[in-house]
């Protein structure tokens, strides 16, 4: 029981701190000297403000928003394929992939959105979406 807090503990200490390293100290220094997996964890929390902003932009049908919004996730995105997860290192194709479709889906949203067509535009970042879920999946 003592261990279970005490893991539980740390656990929310890690969370709270912003890092990611499940798997203790070595896991963590292996990080810093990773500048791609770095840039990971810093680019990550911004994907997640940014997909509920351009989700509230395509609510509003306001398309300077979902261009400015998908824009920072965009502006990573050769950072982001080019990135190294924690899992699944043999699989760096398979990454590169799923980086370029997201890529291409948030600029065929704010293609849309620009046009004016927001329920296609919708459709488009569901597909993004997906590959948030798919990317997770399998390398986070
Ligand atoms: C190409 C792969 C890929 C895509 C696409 C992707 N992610 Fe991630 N995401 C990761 C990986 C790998 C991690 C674990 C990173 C780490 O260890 O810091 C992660 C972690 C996260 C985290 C936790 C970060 C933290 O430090 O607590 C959030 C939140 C997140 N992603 C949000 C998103 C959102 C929202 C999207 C889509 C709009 C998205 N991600 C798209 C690969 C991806």
């Amino acid at each position: 029981m003592k261990k279970i807090i005490a893991i539980t503990f740390s656990a929310v200490l890690l969370i709270q701190s912003g890092a990611f390293a499940h798997e203790g100290e070595k896991h963590e220094k292996k990080h810093k000297a990773n500048a791609q997996m770095q840039k990971l964890h810093d680019m990550m929390p911004m994907f997640a403000a940014a997909q509920a902003n351009v989700e509230k932009a395509l609510e509003k049908g306001d398309s300077a928003s979902v261009e400015a919004e998908a824009g920072k996730m965009l502006a990573t995105a050769p950072d982001l394929k080019k990135a190294k997860p924690h899992k699944n290192l043999k699989l760096p194709k398979t990454f590169r992939n799923i980086a370029a479709g997201f890529e291409s889906d948030l600029k065929e949203t704010v293609e849309l959105a620009k046009k004016g067509d927001f329920t296609k535009a919708k459709a488009a970042f569901q597909k993004a979406e997906a590959k948030c879920t798919e990317c997770h999946a399998k390398f986070r």
